[in-house]
């Protein structure tokens, strides 16, 4: 019998608060590296984000619906029992500057050591993208700057009606 040729599943982890063209690139090389890629949000509420997990997901699944081999999913508790229940062996993670290596060397190193037959694959940001950041994209589109190109079009929408529900909601307080 011919041995079964490998089938590699990859999870990209992430707040996605929101998800960013930055991640959008990312997931888009992912998918033509790994036979199937699961997008995955932390529950995580002591971050306050400014969108729930369900807006969050539902805001990827509205994007990354194009990809056939990309799957959306949340999760809590450690990435690693995540990834080992979807049965993946890598951890997707981007890379924009220097500043990023730090921390995502120290998650790496605890991930191999909680799991160690599962990698982290990092992937280098695309320049156009490379300074782009969720925390901000809400910092400058709060202060009324032009958010344009950097997140895509159904997520800038949403960031518009976030921010009319918000001042309807304070002219009624
Ligand atoms: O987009 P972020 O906020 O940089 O993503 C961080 C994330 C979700 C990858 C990280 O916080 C995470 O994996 N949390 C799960 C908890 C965990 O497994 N911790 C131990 C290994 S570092």
């Amino acid at each position: 019998m011919q041995p079964k040729p490998p089938h590699f599943i990859a999870i990209y982890p992430g707040s996605f608060d929101p998800i960013t063209n930055g991640h959008l690139d990312l997931v888009e090389r992912g998918s033509r590296m790994f036979d199937k890629l699961i997008v995955s949000v932390l529950r995580n509420d002591s971050k306050k984000p400014l969108f729930s997990v369900e807006e969050r997901t539902e805001m990827l699944r509205e994007v990354l619906h194009v990809y056939p081999n990309v799957e959306v999913s949340s999760f809590e508790g450690l990435l690693v029992d995540h990834a080992t229940a979807y049965t993946a062996t890598v951890l997707l993670r981007g890379i924009r500057a220097i500043s990023d290596y730090e921390y995502e060397l120290q998650m790496a190193l605890m991930n191999r050591r909680l799991s160690p037959e599962i990698e982290t694959v990092f992937m280098m940001a695309h320049e156009t993208y490379s300074f782009i950041s969720s925390r901000l994209v809400k910092e400058v589109f709060s202060l009324g700057g032009n958010i344009t190109g950097l997140v895509p079009p159904s997520v800038e929408l949403r960031l518009h009606a976030r921010l009319a529900k918000t001042k309807t909601m304070k002219g009624q307080s």
